[in-house]
């Protein structure tokens, strides 16, 4: 199946070749969804903007481009009217009988995680580098870093989803001069975790960076000592590099249990620290060094901007300059802010590493696409970054080959409900696995209430809830992260994210489960049609059996609507995928959920008049659980059968 949205854009394409000529094809026809209900599904504004072109008036363009529509048999199959409003709107009503097929047509479910509910992968896949997490080693992870790791994990999922290669990336911090002074204070403190790595553990992460940190700074002696481990670190010295795969493998077992915990598909596999790109960075810089000055290709950015590659205090900079001279970044102050590349000292920077990480994903990876996930205070490091590899032809792997695409995707602070950033009561950063705790807690309180309550309850055994209570409140978290315009700070609230009523993971998850049990009823019945099992623990098998030979009918406008949302979710992900905006998938789920109860109400579905209205309904449920399902996987959250 290809989006309703992409068909009519084929459809207008042709009327558009047929109306004005081969140029018609390069004319985007400009087809969005209905503003309202009554206007129909999805209209088209291209008559108003080609009429100035042709010295038309919009009307008559759009009278014409209809006549064409009219004329093309796939295209009055697909549409049941194509009508003229305003001042040259043209209003698209999609047949019932099309969509019916269409929904029909989608094949048997499979399993979780790969149920594409008939949707076609891209024609053209790319090799799409995601860099996201990325957490600095030898810290707990904090609630700072959840947004980044939820949030690059969904766009992982959906650029896959969409057919692509994606080669996970995560950027940790491993390296640096921090390193000199946790080695320095590991050897002396805990000797034995180099003889036996394997038994001897930090409890606390934190607490030992921040005494490591404390004895560098008030002791002169350990300060010397530790400045030599960063020296025999470079050197590859044997006792220095266990005592930093040491502390690099006990970070990665604080944060491995997170990734799992928060159903994030990063493993030990992704991680490809600083530390990879330690002995490429010389060369990189010797690179730019020897370039000194780079003119940037046209139309990369502003015209004859370029790079210049100058000392400055003993610092090798890049700066960069506009044709007219002026600085392209600035600091406060106003004066040319340039991008460090080695340091005074022959240390090498953040800046650095990135650099090598850009050649090494586009030449030794082969991306066509980067996308890096960090918060929005790097916007500039990476704005230099991305400039500063596009002028040295970094970004083309041959001559003459497409341009890689390099993505910065931002997103705004989680903050208290006091508007400033999240934190512990006591001033300090919330840690991330403290604050899922938290979130399982309240979810499992909840349950726990519902089970006491005589309407409410479920009959859950004990292992359930607490399944139950993972689910919810592991979801609830990411739910709320992810329903948001990821560019925007939003104020954390445990009450609206756990709530049962409204945006919520609680809500959909509620949904899914009240769908299932309808679904379970109807095929209780032994007709034998249930297509789902959730089978996320494993344990389930798919059911293979699907509602073949299903007639499916859109007679009843609640009917008709809930299909065409069904049908909708191929063009969601179209648009998650072009603007990386992941709230686009939240939307449809909660309209789609909405609907799904609406058509309830309204079309009785076990107790439907007839055996073939009753078969149609039962599958537009099965489909509503498949699409709901799917949609909530590629946020990477678990749904339960029951709830
Ligand atoms: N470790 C960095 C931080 O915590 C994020 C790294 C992002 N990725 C990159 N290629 N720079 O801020």
């Amino acid at each position: 199946m290809i989006s309703i949205a992409e068909q009519l854009k084929d459809l207008f394409s042709q009327a558009l070749v047929a109306f004005m000529g081969e140029e018609g094809r390069n004319v985007d026809p400009l087809i969005r969804p209905a503003g309202e209900e009554r206007f129909g599904d999805y209209q088209s504004n291209v008559a108003m903007s080609l009429a100035k072109r042709l010295g038309a008036k919009p009307r008559d363009v759009a009278a014409k481009i209809r006549e064409h529509l009219l004329a093309e048999p796939t295209a009055t199959e697909l549409c049941e009217s194509f009508a003229l409003a305003g001042p040259g709107f043209i209003n698209i009503r999609l047949s019932a009988g099309w969509m019916a097929g269409q929904l029909a047509a989608i094949p048997a479910a499979a399993p979780r995680g790969a149920d594409r509910l008939g949707i076609e992968p891209v024609a053209a896949p790319q090799t799409v580098v995601v860099d996201y997490s990325s957490p600095n080693i030898a810290k707990q992870m904090h609630v700072g870093h959840l947004r980044s790791t939820i949030i690059g994990d969904v766009i992982a999922r959906v650029i896959g989803f969409e057919g692509h290669r994606v080669i996970r990336q995560n950027h940790v911090g491993d390296w640096g001069t921090q390193f000199g002074v946790l080695c320095a204070h590991l050897k002396e403190k805990m000797p034995t975790a180099l003889d036996r790595p394997a038994d001897v553990h930090l409890a606390d992460l934190e607490a030992f960076y921040r005494e490591a940190s404390l004895r560098d700074e008030e002791d002169a002696a350990f300060h010397e000592r530790a400045r030599a481990e960063v020296v025999a670190l470079h050197n590859q010295d044997e006792s220095t590099l266990r005592a930093w795969r040491y502390i690099v493998d006990e970070s990665r077992r604080h944060y491995l249990p997170v990734y799992q915990r928060l159903g994030v598909l990063l493993t030990q596999a992704d991680e490809r620290g600083e530390s990879f790109y330690a002995d490429r960075l010389a060369d990189v810089v010797a690179w730019f060094e020897r370039a000194r000055q780079i003119t940037a290709p046209a139309g990369l950015f502003p015209d004859g901007a370029m790079l210049r590659v100058e000392e400055s205090d003993g610092a090798l900079c890049i700066f960069f300059v506009t044709a007219s001279g002026e600085p392209m970044f600035k600091n406060p102050q106003g004066k040319p802010f340039p991008m460090i590349v080695r340091k005074s000292d022959g240390a090498f920077l953040y800046a650095t590493t990135d650099l090598a990480a850009v050649r090494f994903r586009v030449f030794e990876l082969g991306a066509d696409r980067v996308i890096y996930v960090t918060d929005a205070r790097q916007a500039q490091h990476f704005e230099m970054v991305f400039t500063a590899v596009r002028a040295a032809g970094w970004t083309s792997r041959e001559a003459g080959s497409a341009e890689v695409k390099l993505d910065h995707v931002t997103f705004g602070t989680i903050l208290g409900e006091d508007r400033k950033p999240l934190k512990t009561r006591s001033g300090e950063n919330v840690r991330l696995a403290d604050l899922l705790d938290e979130a399982v807690r309240r979810a499992e309180a909840m349950i726990r209430a519902n089970e006491a309550d005589p309407d409410k309850r479920r009959g859950f055994s004990e292992a359930e809830i607490r399944d139950v209570a993972e689910a919810v409140g592991i979801g609830a978290v990411k739910y709320a992260d992810l329903s948001q315009n990821r560019q925007v700070d939003y104020v954390f609230s445990w009450d609206r994210m756990l709530a049962m009523e409204g945006n919520t993971a609680p809500y959909l998850m509620y949904a899914y489960a009240r769908i299932r049990s309808i679904y379970r009823k109807g095929a209780g019945d032994n007709r034998g049609e249930w297509s789902v099992e959730s089978g996320d623990r494993g344990q389930a098998t798919e059911d293979r059996k699907q509602a073949t030979g299903v007639v499916i009918t859109l007679t009843e406008p609640a009917e008709r609507m809930l299909g065409r949302q069904i049908l909708r979710f191929a063009e969601t992900i179209e648009s998650v995928a072009a603007g990386l905006r992941i709230n686009l998938l939240t939307d449809y789920l909660y309209e789609l959920a909405g609907l799904f109860m609406k058509f309830y109400e309204q079309c009785p579905v076990l107790r439907a008049g007839t055996d073939e209205v009753r078969a149609s309904r039962l599958r537009l449920c099965d489909l509503t659980a498949r699409t709901m399902r799917s949609g909530l996987d590629l946020l990477g959250i678990r749904v339960v059968e029951r709830m």
